[in-house]
């Protein structure tokens, strides 16, 4: 069934502020560099632990292997999340005040103000816009130093037998990541209600700071607005029948829902973006590390905190899951070492201190954080990671060359992210065997070279016409073979995704990359359809969004080489596709 033409909305069902005259702030003060201490706080990172003479850095820990492996480090990484919970909620550096400066309260933080034009229904974060990517390093540094100057803190009151080993651990104490695509369900860190380590005073057992936030003053808190401000804690899933969160097994079904999405899409980030501007967020026609990212927010907690803007950052989760951003964005400027950092000028959504159709660059400043000088950090100028005094696992800047470096991350990336896909290594691989009928043979000085296709969908939706946040899924016979994740924010303007076109797509054992686009797009044209769903599941007809638009590229593609390439992306042949309802979302 085609979809029609109706331009009717879901008017009633939606939730999205709409940034109106009305809520955009009159004159307002320039900032005032002010905070509890009189001057802003800078975010400089944590620079103990570092060797003076190599320059190696501690590296942020996959909180799974930090968890798993438990002792110091583990013992003072909840400890200090539980003290830094436990910090009125009115301190500049509570935990509620740093998650505040994402979304909610929408006020100001270290003394940077709302300006002339600028939205009051929003918080700091921008989203859908190439700050995205930059924009949440220094947040989450500024987090990881607030929590490190806890740790070392509490590391000073072991007794002396064992006060070394705890200070020497505080150290090297960086903040842990998520790595969700390659473990696709709740941290099992994150999900237990209490949590047991060996504090100063010996064995002590804590509510776990890793399974919620508990609002301290759950009046003031509820008079911030929305459907999530009843809650006295974040919560994920809840359980049917209690008045809090805790239903692990429906969060890791919705992340097993979307595993297969999380790694496809994170691999196609990887090895087909070519520029910062793609890497980074989600624009017509290109690939970023935002879709997945919004996946994971929606997939973790049902319709809980982590799936709405404004509250996300105070569900500890998010941390996690923004670490793991920051060290994918890492990843991926190690690779991309010539041109790491955006040069072009973009037009910003606007935040609560950046008015919407400001021009963006690389050298605007990133609110509300400052530098060690108590200048505004900038995109350019938190463009490396050695800046805040940390690594990840898999990157060795300081005893090996870029391109040394960069080697070696195409394989870790293969290693970690490549499994979805059909990407045969041409020199070890046994179903290279296999016969392969390439649908070109004509390429000059192909030779012994295989050209085959990749193929993605490109989604473009205008977001007024959606209620938010919600998923626009691809769906052949039932299967659902690429998602959208579209958040709360902004809540205007066009979205759009690039995503590849998964091997759920297999006939018989035939991978589409073997397959000719004379096959393959008659099939899609035919077979492709698409739902739209509200977060709580609720199906949107993709008749009430007229400007909803689809199209397939083939992309011409020569697999990797060697375990250390990536594959080969040459040009693109598109084809529109009619929009046709799923047969889920009928009746
Ligand atoms: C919450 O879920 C975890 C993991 O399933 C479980 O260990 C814990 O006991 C649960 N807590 C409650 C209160 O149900
Ligand atoms: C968590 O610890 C508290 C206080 O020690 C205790 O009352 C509660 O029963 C514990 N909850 C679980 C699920 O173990
Ligand atoms: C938790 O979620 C699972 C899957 O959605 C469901 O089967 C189960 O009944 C839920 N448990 C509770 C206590 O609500
Ligand atoms: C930025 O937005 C303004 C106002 O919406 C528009 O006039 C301008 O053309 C946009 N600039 C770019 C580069 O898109
Ligand atoms: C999106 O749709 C809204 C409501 O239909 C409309 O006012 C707006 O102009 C559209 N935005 C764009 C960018 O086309
Ligand atoms: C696909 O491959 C599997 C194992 O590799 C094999 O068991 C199955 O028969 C194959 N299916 C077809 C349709 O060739
Ligand atoms: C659409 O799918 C059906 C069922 O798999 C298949 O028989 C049909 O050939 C497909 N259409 C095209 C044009 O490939
Ligand atoms: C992998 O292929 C690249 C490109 O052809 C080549 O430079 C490199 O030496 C190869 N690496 C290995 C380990 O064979
Ligand atoms: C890509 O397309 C351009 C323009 O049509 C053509 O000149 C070029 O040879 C093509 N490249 C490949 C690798 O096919």
């Amino acid at each position: 069934m085609a979809r029609g033409r109706r331009m009717q909305r879901v008017g009633s069902t939606i939730v999205c502020v709409i940034l109106a005259a009305a809520a955009i702030a009159a004159a307002a003060a320039q900032p005032t560099a002010t905070t509890n201490s009189g001057t802003p706080i800078p975010v400089v990172g944590v620079k103990t632990g570092i060797d003076a003479n190599s320059g190696q850095r501690p590296a942020r820990q996959n909180i799974n292997s930090l968890w798993a492996r438990g002792g110091p480090q583990w013992d003072l990484y909840i400890l200090a999340l539980s003290e830094l919970q436990a910090v009125d909620e009115t301190d500049e550096l509570s935990y509620f005040a740093l998650a505040g400066i994402h979304g909610l309260p929408h006020s100001a933080w270290n003394g940077v103000e709302q300006v002339d034009g600028a939205p009051s229904s929003r918080g700091y974060c921008p989203h859908g816009e190439v700050l995205f990517s930059t924009w949440h390093r220094p947040y989450v540094a500024l987090f990881e130093q607030t929590l490190v100057s806890h740790a070392a803190r509490i590391a000073q009151k072991y007794p002396v037998k064992v006060a070394p080993t705890y200070k020497a651990a505080a150290q090297t104490l960086r903040q842990p990541y998520w790595d969700w695509a390659s473990d696709p369900e709740l941290p099992p860190a994150a999900t237990g209600v209490n949590v047991t380590v060996n504090g100063p005073n010996g064995v002590v057992t804590l509510r776990n700071p890793l399974y919620s936030y508990r609002f301290q003053r759950v009046d003031v808190e509820a008079t911030f607005g929305g459907s999530l401000a009843a809650f006295p804690e974040t919560w994920r899933c809840r359980a049917s029948g209690e008045a809090l969160a805790n239903n692990s097994t429906a969060s890791n079904e919705g992340l097993a829902h979307v595993a297969g999405d999380l790694m496809s899409d994170v691999y196609d980030v990887f090895t087909r973006t070519t520029t910062f501007d793609a890497m980074a967020y989600d624009e017509w026609r290109g690939s970023s590390f935002e879709n997945p990212h919004n996946i994971v927010h929606s997939a973790s907690s049902c319709s809980g905190t982590m799936s709405s803007i404004d509250w996300s950052a105070f569900d500890p989760l998010f941390m996690l899951h923004h670490c793991n951003i920051d060290r994918l964005v890492a990843m991926w400027q190690a690779i991309n070492y010539k041109t790491p950092m955006f040069t072009t000028t973009a037009n910003s959504t606007g935040q609560f201190g950046t008015p919407p159709g400001t021009a963006i660059t690389a050298d605007s400043p990133l609110k509300p954080f400052f530098d060690e000088n108590l200048v505004l950090h900038t995109s350019n100028s938190v463009a490396a990671i050695s800046k805040f005094g940390y690594t990840y696992p898999e990157i060795d800047d300081w005893s090996t060359t870029p391109e040394e470096l960069a080697t070696s991350l195409r394989a870790q990336v293969n290693g970690l992210y490549s499994h979805n896909q059909r990407i045969v290594d041409l020199a070890t691989s046994s179903s290279f065997q296999q016969p392969r009928p390439p649908h070109r043979d004509d390429q000059p000085g192909g030779g012994d070279q295989t050209q085959t296709s990749y193929y993605t969908a490109e989604i473009q939706v205008n977001r007024s016409e959606i209620s938010l946040p919600a998923t626009v899924n691809l769906v052949i016979d039932g299967l659902v073979v690429g998602r959208m994740a579209i958040l709360g924010m902004p809540c205007e303007g066009f979205a759009s995704v690039s995503l590849p076109l998964r091997d759920t797509l297999l006939q018989g054992n035939l991978s589409l990359q073997n397959m000719a686009p004379q096959t393959v797009i008659p099939f899609l044209q035919q077979n492709l359809t698409m739902e739209i769903r509200a977060s709580d599941g609720t199906p949107i007809p993709v008749s009430s969004t007229p400007s909803l638009q689809l199209e397939v590229q083939e992309l011409d593609f020569m697999p990797r080489v060697n375990g250390s390439t990536f594959p080969v992306f040459g040009n693109a042949t598109r084809w529109p596709i009619a929009i046709r309802q799923s047969d889920n979302c009928e009746g």
